[in-house]
């Protein structure tokens, strides 16, 4: 039959994807498998660094991750947004406040990822933009190991909206309404520029670019939890 030319009967799809990504890869996976079900799916989970290197080295059909990086040419479209935002314990003295200043956050320990974690550089680069001193805790190379260390009240994180929604939902964590937040990314896709993808892979980057965001800002669960904790900053006043 013609349509087994087309190369998407079969065949493997091998993506690496960021830590924080693989809590919404599934959802969308899903879909793609159901669509496509002679595909085989490779997923590899790991932190910026290691992606950047796998982009590098060509070593699978395309990742996932949170910012096109400086120095590998790739081609690459963002297909979602990925607002980080400030998670504290349930019980924070800030879940009470609206609106809180982001100088406060001064006086705050504050869990981060390893060195080569984007979510660690983009925090980084916050808090040196807005001219706050952050007062490191621990170091840790886990979302979830950060997630149960903020629960446990060893310090405050700063974490994307798609890695915490079952904690907001069962109100183990919370997302508190501090100016400047969320930090505003999104989610790309890419490989190397000029990579010759295979069909089942040029099928699943068209999927990402024209259906991910679509597909996943409609699950009540995924989203909606996170938007009632973190409302939209008012615009900003002139001083
Ligand atoms: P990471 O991923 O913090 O796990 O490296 C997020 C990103 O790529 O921005």
């Amino acid at each position: 039959a013609l349509t087994s030319l087309s190369g998407l009967e079969r065949g493997t799809l091998s993506i690496s994807v960021a830590t924080t990504a693989h809590y919404f890869a599934p959802k969308l996976l899903k879909i793609f498998c159901e669509r496509y079900p002679g595909v085989n799916v490779k997923l590899d989970v790991t932190n910026r660094e290691q992606l950047v290197s796998q982009l590098e080295n060509n070593i699978v059909d395309m990742v996932i991750m949170g910012r096109p990086p400086e120095n590998v040419d790739v081609e690459s479209g963002a297909f979602m947004e990925n607002p980080l935002v400030l998670i504290a314990p349930a019980d924070h003295p800030f879940t009470r406040e609206k609106s809180i200043q982001l100088k406060r956050l001064a006086n705050e320990v504050f869990l981060v990822r390893e060195v080569g974690s984007g979510t660690r550089k983009a925090m980084e680069l916050f808090f040196t933009q807005h001219n706050i001193p952050m007062i490191m805790g621990m170091e840790v190379s886990s979302d979830e190991a950060i997630k149960r260390s903020v629960q446990a009240g060893l310090g405050l994180g700063i974490m994307s909206r798609d890695a915490i929604q079952n904690e907001l939902q069962l109100n183990l964590l919370s997302a508190p309404d501090v100016l400047h937040f969320p930090i505003m990314r999104h989610w790309y896709v890419m490989h190397r520029k000029g990579k010759r993808l295979s069909p089942i892979a040029q099928a699943f980057k068209d999927f990402l670019l024209q259906e991910a965001a679509g597909i996943l800002n409609k699950e009540p669960t995924l989203r909606d939890a996170a938007q009632l904790q973190t409302p939209q900053m008012p615009p900003l006043k002139a001083p």
